[in-house]
């Protein structure tokens, strides 16, 4: 890979014209509604919505005119982000911290993949089918019926999300995910046969402590019931996984040139390919080197990643929206948030730029959601009525994967129900019309009127798939991580690094010594008192 780190800026983002004018231009929305921009273009969500790789993408209920999406068109060019793409998707260090690359698109390149990825897939291909046709075999001589990844964060949420979207049922073999030890691996073993059950090591560094506790876990689950082990790994470690005695015909490798958030398209992927086939992973990879195509091709006006990312950024850093949900209208993306949370502020949850100056802008944005529908009877009410404006990414599919059209549509219709009304609210003279019109008194409806105004003015995008299968998944989630990247190239942050998660790692281990042999940890004079406590109750129920 061709290693140089991309160029140094000449203007910093805030002393830009279009920053300058972006900020002008805010001002103009303290008096906007957008209900007054429906009003004055009833085709406004034809003009603001883009299709690309079959996605629709309806980007109307943000507050955006043609104006402000010029201004946001011009900053991407000023921030020369055209030039960051074309180093990302090349191979540069766009990395600059650990000085590497971000190839995660050359892992679903196809026949332009390198060497390593072609291999690799193709092993990973022969050993999944093999599993498929139960030529995998226990000790017992019983093909494997039972595929367990032990795996936590990036190797394991983008592999679960694409089981639970596009093989949630899958058999011959069952394929589960453990992330944390104890009682969840615990449980799950109790129901499988020791003899007949493989287990995947998913790490990319093969340190991580929650998933070597459990692969020492279930090693001696499966020796203790007289079983050789049965076990594969995937990892960017070998001479760690060969040092836990894995064979190196059941050892696929991952690069240092991905990063864990960005490693379903790597050998992290078999567990789905496991459950999904070979030939459907194929699709999934499909899916989003179409997306990359698009991203790589398209000018910011037409580009979908482009335009969600600098959407999201006005919203973020002109309008101090520090949250933003990601809402789910489809049964089998229930993970989509999880996995978002964790490459969207992975990513970009930094306070210097990637030249370790401090940022003078908001980075990322706090993800958070759930499946719409329970959404709908849980925090909606925040956002249509809460003193914070939340963005909402809604996230639908027109076709029922396997339900029926009548449930679809039902969920479509909340789904477009609750983008439509956090944009429009309701005024307090709508509402003391309709009370009035259903005899409610002048004075009672006054009253009410104020605690059922919605304010409405709340943006939201809304992304439509024709139907949950592999290549509409893999066209989506490349969108969102191609989204990461137009906001971390904008705010010249690294999006491939995570030091901020390290040293969490190391207080812990101290910690569980100093929780081990009863001893108050002066190393940590804030735990001290917590340690006591549990220490006194630990003796308490000797
Ligand atoms: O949270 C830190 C992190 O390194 C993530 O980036 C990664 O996905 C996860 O932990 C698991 O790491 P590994 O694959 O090395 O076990």
């Amino acid at each position: 890979m061709a290693m140089t780190d991309t160029a140094p800026r000449s203007v910093s983002l805030k002393r830009t014209p279009a920053w300058r004018a972006l900020a002008a231009h805010r001002r103009t929305w303290n008096a906007r509604h957008l209900r007054n921009e429906f009003f004055a273009d009833p085709q406004r969500s034809v003009h603001f919505s883009l299709e690309a790789c079959n996605l629709l993408l309806d980007y109307s209920k943000n507050l955006v005119t043609a104006k402000t999406m010029s201004l946001l068109c011009q900053l991407a060019r000023e921030r020369s982000l055209a030039e960051r793409i074309k180093a990302l998707l090349d191979g540069k260090r766009v990395n600059a911290s650990e000085k590497r690359a971000a190839l995660h698109t050359a892992l679903r390149a196809g026949s332009s993949a390198p060497r390593e990825v072609r291999k690799t897939l193709a092993a990973m291909r022969t050993f999944s089918d093999a599993l498929k046709a139960r030529k995998i075999f226990g000790a017992s001589g019983r093909p494997v019926s039972d595929v367990v990844s032990l795996g936590i964060g990036g190797s394991a949420l983008g592999p679960a999300l694409a089981v639970a979207a596009c093989a949630p049922d899958a058999e011959s073999p069952r394929v589960h995910f453990v992330t944390t030890p104890g009682e969840p691996l615990t449980r799950l073993l109790a129901t499988l046969d020791p003899a007949t059950t493989l287990f995947i090591v998913q790490s990319k560094s093969f340190t991580t402590q929650e998933t070597l506790l459990n692969s020492q876990a279930a090693r001696e689950w499966q020796k203790a019931s007289g079983n050789s082990i049965l076990f594969a790994a995937v990892t960017a470690n070998v001479r760690a996984a060969q040092a836990f005695a894995i064979p190196a015909e059941r050892i696929f490798p991952m690069w240092d040139w991905v990063g864990g958030r960005y490693s379903l398209w790597s050998a992290v992927g078999l567990p789905a390919m496991i459950a999904m086939g070979a030939d459907r992973f194929d699709e999934l990879l499909a899916g989003a080197a179409a997306m990359d195509a698009h991203f790589a091709a398209e000018p910011p006006e037409r580009n979908m990643p482009v335009i969600l990312g600098m959407v999201g950024l006005w919203h973020a850093n002109f309008f101090n929206m520090d949250a933003r949900a990601v809402i789910p209208y489809e049964p089998g993306l229930e993970l989509l948030p999880v996995w978002l949370q964790q490459l969207e502020m992975e990513s970009l949850g930094k306070h210097v730029t990637w030249r370790g100056k401090p940022l003078r802008t908001d980075s990322g944005t706090i993800v958070f959601g759930s499946p719409g529908l329970e959404a709908q009877h849980a925090y909606f009410q925040m956002l249509h009525q809460g003193t914070h404006s939340v963005p909402v990414d809604f996230v639908a599919c027109c076709l029922p994967q396997t339900g029926d059209s009548k449930t679809q549509e039902f969920i479509l219709a909340n789904c477009f129900a609750q983008s439509s009304l956090l944009m429009r609210g309701t005024s307090a003279a709508e509402i003391e019309s309709e009370l009035a019109t259903a005899n409610t008194a002048p004075h009672d409806a006054s009253r009410l009127a104020a605690h059922q105004t919605l304010p409405g003015n709340r943006p939201s995008n809304t992304l439509l798939l024709p139907v949950l299968d592999p290549r509409s998944l893999g066209a989506l989630l490349a969108l969102y991580e191609h989204r990461t990247f137009v906001q971390s190239a904008i705010l010249d942050i690294n999006a491939f690094d995570q030091w901020g998660v390290v040293r969490g790692k190391t207080l812990a281990d101290s910690l569980q010594t100093a929780l081990s042999d009863g001893t108050s940890p002066l190393s940590d004079p804030a735990s001290a008192g917590l340690i006591q406590h549990f220490n006194t109750l630990k003796r308490k129920n000797r």
